[in-house]
């Protein structure tokens, strides 16, 4: 069953002049996550809006847990959590008192509301900084309420704009996990990333889109597929570079790609190529520092499809997708 459905978006912006959306349709599936990656200006907050009921579609329709978004947006809140860049968290209360406030807003009572902020600040990893105002919060803690205010109403769909935007590696797993958990408990998540690696890790399904649009859809594993099979990837020393592009070449029989001092190609034997780009090696007396064959990563899968490279290499273990020039 889809739990999330939307068809045929369309979203300006400025009277007509930046299309956010431009004929954007996706599905989620009950209990599963689906993964919305692009990068910066794709078009994810403005989806993840439309579907929260936060903004309405100049044209298209979205039904969340079987409700549409358009018609009844006050019956689609009841049954969502909504967590990202909007987050409606009181920055001089106390993640106490902000998650008591959230549940009496949903009229919980007071005793309920209590109950379950305690269990969810137990549950984040928050008892300790419960009575801090959040001021005094560090970035992933504030990720971690924000998504407890969520989670308040055990919504059955929950959206998560850019949930690790400028968290740390440490707090990257940490929520990695925390969503993972929640998934593990029954809830469909539709979550919006600019990391590959992230959309690698926990999503089921990944639709990738790019100006306004999905470009490319299903499993992380079906994408890479669908880029084709296996590289060649050889690192020598820069003096060795000229002629190991000849040797990758020849044996993959496209033009091998250079990265610094690594060279690669595409290939479809396999082990054989790599025998055989051995040899070559061995004869020519070059020794490499590194050798191997690799799966496409989703980076090749975003270049493939649209014909500009999505990350750039960067000492930060993940490195977001690039805006794109206007
Ligand atoms: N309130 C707004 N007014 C004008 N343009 C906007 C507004 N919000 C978003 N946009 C534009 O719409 C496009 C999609 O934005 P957005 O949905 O925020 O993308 P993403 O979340 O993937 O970065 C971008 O070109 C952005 O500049
Ligand atoms: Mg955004």
């Amino acid at each position: 069953m889809k739990t999330v459905e939307a068809k045929h978006l369309v979203k300006t912006y400025r009277n007509g002049e930046v299309k956010a959306l431009n004929d954007l349709s996706l599905d989620v599936e009950e209990g599963t996550v689906l993964g919305v990656l692009g990068p910066n200006g794709a078009g994810k907050t403005t989806t993840v809006r439309i579907l929260a009921t936060l903004l309405k579609p100049d044209s298209g329709s979205a039904i969340v847990a079987g409700i549409d978004v358009i018609k009844n947006p006050e019956k689609v809140r009841e049954v969502i959590g909504l967590s990202g860049q909007y987050a409606a968290v009181d920055e001089t209360l106390t993640g106490w008192d902000n998650l008591v406030m959230f549940g009496r807003l949903y009229h919980l009572g007071r005793q309920k509301s209590v109950d379950r902020a305690n269990e969810l600040l137990e549950r984040f990893d928050l008892t300790e900084a419960a009575k801090r105002p959040i001021t005094t919060y560090s970035g992933g803690m504030r990720r971690r309420l924000d998504l407890a205010a969520s989670l308040i109403v055990r919504p059955k769909v929950l959206f998560l704009d850019e949930p690790t935007t400028g968290l740390d590696p440490r707090g990257r797993q940490d929520m990695w996990s925390v969503i993972q958990e929640l998934v593990t408990g029954g809830v469909t998540v539709l979550l919006t990333t600019q990391y590959l690696e992230e959309a690698d890790q926990l999503a089921d399904d990944i639709a990738v889109i790019d100006r306004g649009t999905v470009i490319a859809r299903g499993t992380s594993d079906a994408l890479k597929t669908q880029v084709g099979g296996e590289k060649l990837e050889i690192t020598v020393e820069n003096t060795d570079i000229a002629k190991t592009q000849e040797i990758v070449a020849k044996v993959s029989g496209h033009s091998a790609y250079v990265n610094t001092r690594t060279v690669s190609a595409p290939v479809v034997n396999g082990s054989r190529d790599l025998m055989e780009a051995l040899r070559a090696l061995d004869d020519a007396k070059i020794h490499p520092l590194d050798i191997g064959l690799r799966r496409p990563s989703l980076d090749d899968v975003f270049l493939s499809l649209t014909g500009h490279v999505a990350e750039e290499v960067n000492e930060e273990a993940l490195t977001p997708m690039k805006g794109r020039k206007k």
